[in-house]
Formats: structure tokens, sequence, C-alpha cells
């Protein structure tokens, strides 16, 4: 008779081994179908590649994930095409390998690229035209684009046309728009999501939707809950916005010394209920004083799109003169020439820089977000400035993002992203680091739970872009239920994500699309449908 040593251990050799044979059936799988319609060259690379080692550290930006990962992707794609997508879900569905799409894969918890069971990436780099028709003003633009490149290829279009995206040029469109994507216009023109006209969806079944044959609910939730639960998107067409000729930056930084927890302080008060046309961004550090002192410098950082110097001026000497704008802080430039300001560029850099893609920037890197809805007191104010002082100076950064304007004007049921009106502001945490991991870790985890009195409640809301599995996760496989999902699910949706779940249900019912923070099926749906309790349409949300 065997010991139960010796049946666990060819248990476990047998499972491995189908494991294996999996994985090998879903390469040969890939390749045939890639070979039938010839197109393996460049598309599929597999360990076996030379260049695969090299793909993967490109496309894996945040390190801290990477050393704590224990799977390789079985494959990379990067397609050229629909059928080269729609090929890679046929070859994933069958033999239950999960895929993960990567646009620009500035994920923060690495879903595009990283996954704790064996995993395919699907890389949109390849897939990145972007075409603008000025007769209507609108853009249909390829997923795997950069947001560099269409504020690039728009500039070039017209001096007059922009698109309300983030500030950072290498974030990817796939991921940005389907999550929602907050400008330094948002408060003039909504989000990105709050602009998208129509998309190109491959779903669980490879077939590719548009916005008439997706229907109402699909291209909702693609507007704001996260793509990757629902399919891969293609590309998102979006109306695009006017912007003036000339518009007026400026970035005046306060210390302690100069009163900035005063400023910080009024500035709650002003920034989401002044003129819509101006956005006044807050960047908190630590940082060496000029008399080598650690103190906290706040830098305030704005665009004002609606008129001139003088106007600005008198705007600010209304609402917030403590901060002492005067005119020579104040720089007329385009709106391009802004990008390359906010995104931190050099003065006078050509504007072409923002094609640059992604590619060589990486560090350990952490970040969270909040909502808030009440101005945070002066004593609390000193709170954070104690903890940025603990860590090392421009380790960790806050940065306090206003809203209001026409992001308030917005329902919180008009697309799956809620943080609409009563919400004065966002805060993104993030600590970058090279070593220690733990000790940076638990800062930003302390300096957190710090914030709690100070922001959103019953549910404490978060920025599903501004990815963080600290505030609640599915299983590694990102299987997972009703319950365990809505612990995060309502703080990045509110009552959003019981329409997400519908929508999921329907559309993706065998969970195909899952990772450790998708929309989970409703699974009590079918076991009610199946036992005939229920009609066809009850779901438990
Ligand atoms: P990535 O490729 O990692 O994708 C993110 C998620 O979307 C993943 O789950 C991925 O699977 C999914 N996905 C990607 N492409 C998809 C597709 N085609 N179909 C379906 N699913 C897809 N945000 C903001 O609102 N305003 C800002 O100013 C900034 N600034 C900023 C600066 C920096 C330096 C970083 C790192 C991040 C930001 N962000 C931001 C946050 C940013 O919006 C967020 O990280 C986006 O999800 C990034 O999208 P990517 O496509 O680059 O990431």
């Amino acid at each position: 008779m065997k010991s139960p040593c010796i049946t666990f251990l060819f248990f476990l050799l047998a499972n491995l081994c189908s494991a294996q044979n999996n994985n090998t059936d879903f390469l040969e799988c890939l390749t045939s179908q890639f070979q039938a319609s010839d197109s393996t060259q460049n598309v599929i690379y597999t360990p076996q590649n030379s260049s695969y080692s090299s793909i993967f550290q490109a496309l894996a930006r945040n390190l801290r994930l990477i050393s704590t990962s224990k799977e390789r992707p079985l494959a990379i794609i990067t397609p050229n095409n629909e059928s080269e997508i729609q090929a890679t879900i046929h070859c994933a569905k069958k033999y239950d390998i999960l895929i993960r799409v990567r646009s620009g894969g500035h994920d923060y918890e690495g879903l595009s690229y990283i996954s704790q069971t064996p995993f395919v990436i699907v890389d949109m780099g390849n897939l990145r035209s972007i075409s603008i028709d000025t007769d209507d003003n609108t853009a249909w633009i390829q997923t795997g684009a950069i947001l560099g490149e269409l504020y690039y290829t728009i500039a070039k279009t017209s001096t007059t046309l922009a698109f309300t995206a983030g500030v950072c040029p290498t974030v990817g469109v796939g991921g940005h728009f389907s999550g929602g994507g907050y400008s330094m216009i948002s408060r003039k023109h909504g989000l990105a999501v709050d602009n998208i006209i129509d998309a190109i969806v491959i779903n669980a079944n490879g077939e590719i939707l548009d916005r008439n044959s997706m229907g109402d609910d699909l291209f909702w939730a693609i507007r704001g809950g996260g793509g990757t639960s629902f399919g891969i998107v293609v590309a998102f067409k979006v109306k695009l916005v006017t912007v003036p000729e000339t518009v007026i930056v400026f970035n005046v930084a306060r210390t302690l010394e100069q009163n900035a927890t005063q400023l910080v302080h009024k500035w709650q008060y002003i920034s989401d209920k002044i003129d819509e046309n101006l956005s006044i961004r807050v960047f908190l550090k630590s940082v060496i004083s000029r008399s080598s002192n650690r103190t906290i410098q706040a830098s305030f950082t704005a665009l004002f799109i609606g008129g001139g110097v003088g106007d600005l001026l008198q705007l600010m000497e209304e609402n917030f003169p403590e901060l002492g704008l005067v005119e020579r802080d104040c720089i007329e430039m385009s709106w391009i020439e802004s990008t390359l300001f906010f995104a931190g560029f050099p003065n006078g850099s050509p504007i072409n820089i923002l094609l640059k893609r992604p590619g060589d920037s990486y560090n350990n890197f952490k970040g969270k977000s909040d909502y808030v809805r009440e101005p945070i007191p002066e004593h609390g104010l000193e709170g954070i400035w104690k903890y940025l002082n603990e860590e090392d100076e421009n380790r960790p950064e806050l940065q306090f993002s206003p809203y209001g304007g026409k992001l308030s004007t917005i329902s919180e049921s008009e697309t799956p992203f809620p943080h609409r009106s009563g919400n004065i502001f966002m805060i993104h945490y993030d600590v970058v680091w090279s070593t220690d991991a733990q000790r940076h870790l638990n800062w930003i985890r302390s300096l957190y739970s710090y914030m709690t009195p100070f922001v959103s409640k019953s549910p404490r809301t978060a920025y599903l872009n501004y990815r963080d599995l600290d505030i609640g996760s599915n299983n590694n496989e990102g299987n997972t239920n009703y319950i365990q999902a809505s612990v995060w699910g309502f703080k990045c949706f509110k009552n959003n994500f019981n329409r997400l779940v519908r929508v999921k249900t329907k559309v993706d019912p065998s969970n195909f699309f899952r990772n450790e923070q998708s929309i989970p099926v409703d699974v009590s749906y079918y076991i009610r449908k199946n036992s005939g309790i229920l009609n066809k349409e009850s779901f438990i949300v």
C-alpha cells in the first residue's frame, strides 16, 4: 500500500503535469490560430523567444509587484488587429487561461501585467491609431494609444480643440478612459468617461461590438466600471472639447514658513466653488528648505481657460487673495504647451516629447485615494505634515485635486464613476522607494488610517483608477462572489456597483474576464433561475 505522503506526491505531480499540458496546449492553440492568419511574426512572445524577458520587463512598471509575483505570462500577445485578439480570447477560454489586458501599463497594482495564476498578456500597444473628425469635433482612439499621442494628434489638427484626460502623457487610453479620467479641465468639461460617445469592444465570445450592438448596459459599464471586467476595449470614440488659443498656468509654492497650512486650509473652501474655468491642484511634499530644515511645501498648480491674466488675477483676488498670486506668476501658453507644463517637462520642450511611450521609468510604488466632503481642519493638516516628515524627503506626495463645476452637475448614476456632487476634492497618496518596502507600505497605510475622520464615510470612497487592493480584493484567481467583491465595489462605485454586477452577469456569465478587482457574476441568479424560483430577469442586487 502507498503511504499517504506518496499518494499526495502523485496527486501533486499529476496536477502539475495536467497544468503544464494545459499551458502547452494553450500555446499550441495560439500558434495554430495565428499561423492560420499568417501572423505569428512579432505577435506572440513566449519564454522561448529571446526578446520575451526584455519585452516583459518593459511592460511591467511597478517593481514592487514584479518581485512578489510568482507567475510570468505564458505568452505576451501584441495584436495588430481585432482577429488576433479574437484568436487569443478563443484559446484562453478553451484552456482556462487568464487574460491581462494592457494599454499603458500604469495600473498601480499591476493588474494589466501580473497574475498569480497562468495568464497571457494582451498588450494593445500596436493598436494606437487616432483619427480626428473636425466636422463634428470627435475622435476615434484605439486603446493602445497613450494620452501624449492623443494630445499631440489633437494639437496638430487644431489650436482650439482638446480632450479632458490625465496629466501624465504615458498613461494609456484603455485603462484611463474605462476607469474615469480626471484632468486639469475636468471642472469645466467633466471626465474622459463623460465624453465617450461610442466604443468597440470584443466580448468573452469573441464578438466585436459597437455602441449599438453592445446595448446601453454594456456601453454604460465600460465608461468608468473598468473595461477589463467586460471585455477588451479596442477603441473609444470621444467628443473633443474646445479651449481658448491661449490658456494661463501658474505654479506657486509655499512652505510652512510661508503659511502653507493656512493656505491649504483656505483652498478647501474655494477650490470646488470657484469659476469652473479655473482648476487649482495642490501638491504636498516634505522638502529641505533653503535654511536646510525639513518643511512642507504646498505647490498650487493651476490652469485657467476662462480669459486673460487680468481675469485670472481678479478671480484670485476675489476668492483666494491669501495666495498672493501676481502677474509674473501667470504664464500664457497654448493648451498643448500646458500639457507639457503639467507633465513636468522643462520650458520650451518640443511637443513631440509627448509621443515618448512608457518604457524607461520604473520604481517601487504604492498609491491610494480618498474623497473629502468637509474641509480638513488645520490640526488635521498638521497631522499630515508630521506623516510626510517621517518619510525621506521627496519620497511621498499627496495631491489634492478639486471637484465641483461640471463634475457636480452629472448624476452619480450617469456613468459607473459615482464621485460627483458633494465632493470638495480627491486625495491621491503615493510613496516611492528603493529599499525597505515594508516600512514604506506601513507608512502609507498608517497615514490612510490617520485620515479616516477627515474623509468620506459609509462608504469611504476610492477612485478605481488609483488602484488599491488594500480596500478589498477578489481572490487571487479573480473568482469571487457578490459579498466579497462588495467590500471594494461599493467604495469605487457606490450603488452603481449593483448595476455593474447585473451587466457582468449578462455579458460574461462564466466570469472569463476577471482579476483581483473585477466585477463579480451574481451566481445566485443562476441558481435561482435554474431552480425556477425566480423569473429570468431577477438578480439578487
Ligand atoms: P494599464 O494598461 O495598466 O490598465 C489599467 C487597467 O485597465 C488594467 O486592469 C487593465 O487590464 C485595464 N485595461 C487596459 N486596457 C484595456 C483595454 N483596452 N480593454 C479593457 N481593459 C483594459 N488618473 C487620472 O484620472 N488622472 C491623472 O492625471 C492621472 N495621472 C497618472 C499619472 C501616473 C504617473 C500614473 C501611474 C497614473 C495616473 N493616473 C491618473 C491613473 C491612471 O488613470 C490609471 O492608472 C489607469 O488605469 C492607467 O491606464 P493604463 O492603460 O496606462 O494602465
